[in-house]
């Protein structure tokens, strides 16, 4: 196994700029790490006295539960530096005097003592201005010559991705012949980035699955990322479909992978001439979930897909919302083996990416 390509890479957007084999080669580490980690052995001297840094700008469970004790568990350790009470790291133009620190300044005093630096923004800190949160994760690595993770931006959420297609491959043992489902569902909340689900249909076409993207009208996804889909689906001889159907969509399905997310359309973006900026408008965009309140995943629905397939959803899931408890808690849910894979996801990322001793 190739693991050279790794060393000192970020890992900000990965589902794009990875290969389907360095996919591969993170899934079989973490299946390895994962393995040794329930036999009980010592993983210590992967990454011995290594440090990572932890900047989460919104809340977490998952992603700040597994990084934290995934890097102690390799031997190395975690340092939270909660923006707030750091001067919080901002970009030239959003800078406070004596509350905030620009980023280029930040960075390059991390590169000088940390291994890694690990990013969460999405939302109100990046001003629920579209790519605005990627853009600050990608400022931060162009001033450090140590991996930059991202644990989730307005883009990308690819570290849950790996913990998925880990899931997939624990389930099935392949990707291929696979019909996987991204569906839209309704939420109270119209706070949701769109990282989910653009890496939730990048990262199976990449793997090679026949991907189907279902959404309401008004709730498509990024056009650069439906086309790199599209790209991927080519280049593996598979599909990428989209529906405004979710029953449609669901139809003899292997795997379904319900979620809510907002809408591009009320997001802040720069206009087209790119001068000037288009506000956020949350509240408006809560008209058009009220819409479609009736996109949750139930048993009618789920009865549509095969008997062998399963639910997916990263969490926190909206119960009652998104889906019925009978669904989420019933024989067919893996969401909780998607949870557990987050651990050794992330292990596999800090092995690879800060050089570790495998
Ligand atoms: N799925 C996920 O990223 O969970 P957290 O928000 O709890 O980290």
């Amino acid at each position: 196994m190739k693991t050279d390509s790794f060393k000192g890479r970020d890992w900000i957007d990965a589902e794009i700029d990875y290969t389907g084999e360095e996919w591969e080669t993170l899934i079989d580490i973490a299946l390895d790490l994962k393995k040794g980690f329930l036999l009980g052995e010592d993983h210590t001297h992967i990454l011995r006295n290594k440090t990572l840094y932890l900047m989460f700008f919104n809340q977490s469970l998952r992603t700040r539960s597994t990084f934290e004790v995934g890097i102690q568990q390799l031997g190395g350790f975690a340092c939270n530096l909660e923006p707030g009470k750091t001067y919080t790291p901002a970009r030239k133009g959003f800078e406070i005097p004596y509350k905030t620190e620009r980023i280029s300044d930040v960075a390059r005093v991390l590169d000088r003592t940390g291994d890694a630096l690990a990013i969460r923004m999405y939302g109100e800190p990046a001003h629920w201005i579209y790519g605005f949160a990627n853009a600050t994760i990608k400022e931060f690595a162009e001033y450090m010559k140590i991996p930059v993770i991202n644990m989730e931006c307005d883009k990308f959420h690819p570290t849950q991705a790996l913990a998925d297609m880990i899931t997939i491959k624990e389930k099935f043992g392949r990707f291929k012949g696979l019909k996987f489902v991204m569906s839209w569902a309704y939420s109270g909340s119209t706070h949701k980035p769109l990282a989910v689900p653009q890496s939730l249909v990048l990262a199976p076409t990449k793997m090679g699955m026949d991907v189907v993207l279902a959404r309401p009208k008004g709730l498509e996804l990024d056009p650069e990322v439906i086309n790199y889909c599209k790209k991927f689906a080519k280049q593996n001889g598979t599909s990428f479909e989209e529906t405004d159907s979710m029953e449609d969509a669901f139809r003899d399905a292997d795997i379904v992978y319900p979620k809510s997310w907002g809408s591009l359309g009320y997001f802040a973006r720069a206009d087209k001439t790119g001068k000037g900026m288009k506000k956020a408008n949350l509240d408006g965009m809560k008209e058009l979930f009220e819409e479609n309140k009736n996109w949750i995943c139930d048993k009618k629905k789920l009865s549509l897909i095969k008997k062998s397939g399963i639910y997916m959803h990263c969490l926190p899931a909206d119960r009652g919302m998104e889906v019925t408890d009978e669904v989420i808690d019933g024989p067919q849910s893996v969401v909780f083996d998607e949870a557990e894979n987050r651990l050794h996801a992330h292990k596999a990322i800090m092995a690879l990416t800060m050089g570790g001793r495998l």
